[in-house]
């Protein structure tokens, strides 16, 4: 099915859990909810059965990416799977987006933050279900998965390469070229020296830098040609990212349970799995933020956190990320996006620096967590146990960037119930990926017959 006709079947069923069921037919000591989910055990009353309808919709539902034509491109996804692996893609040969988001590690990093090149200032996330995302990196500085790839591969800290690096490896490598070309089209010859220096990139801040000296050397007309490949090539990395979709997980076939009242599929969660998830959708107040099927609101929020010593202390967070992806030239208004005029751009217009924004962090999916530690930007916590005495007991203190959300209240948790909450997070661990998927393919290229 097209990702419009699953996004639309989605909403169907939204629409029609929202509709009311009748509660006649519902044994006596279970609960129901107007969206038809009916729970034959009583743990739940009927708002907590609302709330875990809304974490679980019905329906398969796929992310749509018009930014990128490519987005659902077979030749694409092999391709971007490919270059995800291929070191010849760093400064030192060594270091490609598999070295941070390991496939082994939910497509995260076991590192608080990673080395690659040298050492990020902030904590690796999963790639797992990104695709469902709005904004990119803990702070939203960029709108799209191909805009966002573009910072890793040349930022000296992690990839180290540089966008003309990139274009004569494509264009010098048999396989990567007719695999570009087979999705692209053919390549611009980039072989005159003096207008395709080896090397070099926007070095903002720094004219003098040889790879600001080189890029800035070149024809307006021959940048935006190396950037259309650049930003070809970070498309295609974003169609296998596209793929990276791990959901179905037990809760998920717990709420089938509660949808169809098959005993096998409400066996999925145990008793403490279930006191968790009571808690989690009710007196936790979870769900004020990780809301909706990917379990984040997708909006951004200041917990309050001690500082770290491994951290730099006066991080802004989404304060200096507004300012930022508006002025990104790769957003999705820009001239490398192919829906310029669509909602991601509009949206983008009306996005502005709020006072707020100060200190605060996207709202992580909880889908796949316990496949991740550690967590937070900047791997604050090394246990899921120590998130929930976290949100349990709020004592870091002070806050040294702007001010934490007023929603988070100190919780009385007992430590059954710090326990059961960890127990849930269990359950939301999706169905493997095929192997396949996990490893660097074969060649860049599609075998022919797809
Ligand atoms: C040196 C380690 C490193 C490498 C190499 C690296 N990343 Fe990352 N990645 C990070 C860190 C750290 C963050 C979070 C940074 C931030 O938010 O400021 C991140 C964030 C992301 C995000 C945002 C996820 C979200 O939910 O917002 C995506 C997507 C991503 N990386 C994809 C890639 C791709 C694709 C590559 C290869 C082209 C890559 N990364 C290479 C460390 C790395
Ligand atoms: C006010 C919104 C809000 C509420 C309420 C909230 N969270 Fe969060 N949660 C966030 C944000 C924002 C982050 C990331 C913060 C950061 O890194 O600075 C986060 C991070 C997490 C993480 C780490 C995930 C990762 O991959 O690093 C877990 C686990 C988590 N929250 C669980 C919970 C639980 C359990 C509750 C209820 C007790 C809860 N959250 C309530 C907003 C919220």
């Amino acid at each position: 099915m097209k990702r419009e006709s699953l996004a639309i079947a989605m909403l169907a069923g939204w629409l029609a859990a929202a509709g009311c069921a009748d509660d006649t037919d519902v044994p006596p000591g279970a609960t129901a909810s107007p969206s038809g989910l009916t729970d034959p055990s009583g743990t739940f009353d009927h708002d907590e059965l609302e709330a875990i309808n809304k974490l679980s919709p019905e329906g398969e539902f796929l992310p749509a990416d018009p930014t990128n034509a490519v987005a659902d491109d077979p030749g694409a996804a092999r391709l971007g799977q490919f270059l995800y692996f291929d070191t010849r893609l760093s400064g030192d040969g060594e270091q490609s987006c598999a070295t941070c988001h390991r496939p082994d590690h939910g497509f995260a990093d076991p590192r608080q933050l990673s080395e690659a090149m040298g050492t990020t200032a902030r904590h690796a996330p999963t790639l797992l279900n990104a695709a469902f995302n709005r904004w990119y990196f803990w702070d939203g500085r960029t709108d799209s998965l191909w805009a966002q790839a573009i910072e890793p591969l040349e930022a000296p800290n992690e990839q180290g390469t540089t966008r003309l690096d990139i274009a004569h490896l494509v264009a010098g490598d048999a396989e990567l070229r007719a695999a570009y070309e087979a999705v692209f089209g053919a390549l611009p010859d980039l072989s005159d020296p003096d207008r395709f220096p080896a090397s070099g990139r926007p070095v903002p801040g720094s004219p003098d830098h040889p790879h600001a000296r080189a890029w800035a050397s070149m024809s307006a007309e021959d940048q935006r040609t190396v950037d259309r490949i650049l930003t070809n090539v970070t498309k295609a990395i974003a169609a296998y990212e596209m793929q990276l979709v791990s959901l179905d997980a037990p809760f998920d076939r717990y709420v089938e349970g509660l949808r169809d009242g098959d005993a096998e599929k409400l066996s999925a969660l145990d008793e403490q799995q279930k006191e968790g998830l009571k808690l989690f959708v009710g007196r936790a107040g979870c769900t004020k933020c990780h809301a909706g099927p990917l379990m984040t609101n997708f909006e951004f929020h200041n917990l309050g956190f001690e500082p770290r010593g491994w951290l730099v202390p006066d991080d802004l967070g989404r304060w200096d990320a507004v300012p930022e992806v508006k002025a990104d030239p790769f957003n999705a208004a820009g001239a490398f996006s192919d829906a310029p005029d669509g909602e991601r751009a509009r949206e983008l217009r009306f996005l502005a620096q709020q006072p707020e924004n100060e200190g605060q962090f996207k709202t992580p999916t909880l889908r796949n967590v316990a496949l991740t530690p550690p967590y937070m930007h900047g791997g604050h916590f090394e246990t899921l146990e120590e998130v929930v005495r976290f949100y349990a007991e709020l004592d870091e203190s002070p806050v040294l960037v702007g001010h934490r959300d007023e929603t988070l209240v100190e919780l009385d948790l007992s430590d059954e119930e710090v326990d059961a909450l960890v127990a849930f997070f269990e359950t939301l661990t999706g169905a493997p990926l095929p192997d396949a998927l996990t490893r660097p393919p074969n060649g860049p290229r599609q075998p022919s017959g797809h």
